[in-house]
Formats: structure tokens, sequence, C-alpha cells
């Protein structure tokens, strides 16, 4: 069974493209997934991509990506200063976790400087706009095949 990748996108990212570009860059979030989808497909994963605005519909996201997924790539953005609930359900996964944004949170405001992923997360990569997404297929890609996955 091939290696499943599931990435993870939280609220307002749906807006990618529209939403301050100057931040958070030109491209859309379907510009990202076919990315990632391309990235996924060369490193002979499979990936599963999806995006919701709403703090539950992510718990479910992240519950379902438990039996199948081998790696989980989780923008949750604002949610990742905020959510408990999300930070409960991560920790339910057994599969690495790595915590990504567009932006460096540590150089914008202070109430992005706390995240309640990154005690979960295997890494964190910001600031990498779109890139980032793509080092973090590379790494949870290159640990399966260390793994023999
Ligand atoms: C973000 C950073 C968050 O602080 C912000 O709320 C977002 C996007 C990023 O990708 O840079 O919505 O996660």
């Amino acid at each position: 069974m091939a290696f499943e990748i599931h990435i993870i996108n939280g609220p307002n990212l749906n807006l990618l493209g529209q939403r301050e570009p100057e931040i958070y860059g030109h491209e859309t979030l379907s510009d990202i997934e076919a990315l990632c989808q391309k990235r996924c497909k060369d490193n002979g994963a499979n990936l599963v991509f999806s995006q919701s605005n709403d703090e539950g519909k992510l718990v479910d996201l992240i519950q379902q990506s438990r039996t199948s997924a081998g790696g989980v790539i989780i923008n949750a953005g604002a949610y990742t200063h905020t959510s408990i609930a999300l930070h409960d359900a991560l920790k339910s996964l057994e599969c690495p976790i790595i915590e990504v944004h567009l932006s460096n949170i540590f150089a914008r405001e202070s109430f992005r400087h706390h995240s309640y992923i990154s005690p979960l997360a295997k890494a964190v990569i910001c600031g990498l706009g779109s890139r980032g997404y793509l080092v973090a297929i590379d790494a949870l890609s290159e640990q399966s095949h260390d793994e023999g996955k």
C-alpha cells in the first residue's frame, strides 16, 4: 500500500491569493494543492488534501487520518494559536505531524507566537510560503523510505 500523506488546512486558507497577498503570496490553495499532488506523485506517496473553516470539521479530518495516514501536515491557520480541541485530536495520532505556516509567525504579532500544535509536531516549518508544504512532504516521504514503508 502506498504511503499516504494528509494535508489539512484551517480557516481562511481558502482565500489564499486574495487575502493579504503581501503576507501570504499570490498562489491560491488550488495552486498549492497541485504542487503538493505533483511532489507526492514524484515521491511515490498518495495525497489527501483538505481545508475547512470549521474547527469541529478539522477535528473530524484529523480523526479520519488516524487509520490511513502515514504522516500529517497541518496548517491550522488561526486555530493554531487558540485550539485545545485540535491539540487533543492531533495527540491521538500515532504518525508524524509537521506543522506548516506560509508566513513566519514569529516575525508577526505576539498572539501568533504561541502554537497549540508545535509541542506535538515532529517539525515546524514557517516563513517559506508554499515551499514549506513541499519540504514537509519530502521529509515525511524520506522518513517513510528510511523505515521501509
Ligand atoms: C498562517 C499563520 C496564522 O497565524 C494565520 O492565522 C493564518 C495563516 C500561515 O500560514 O502563515 O491564517 O497559518
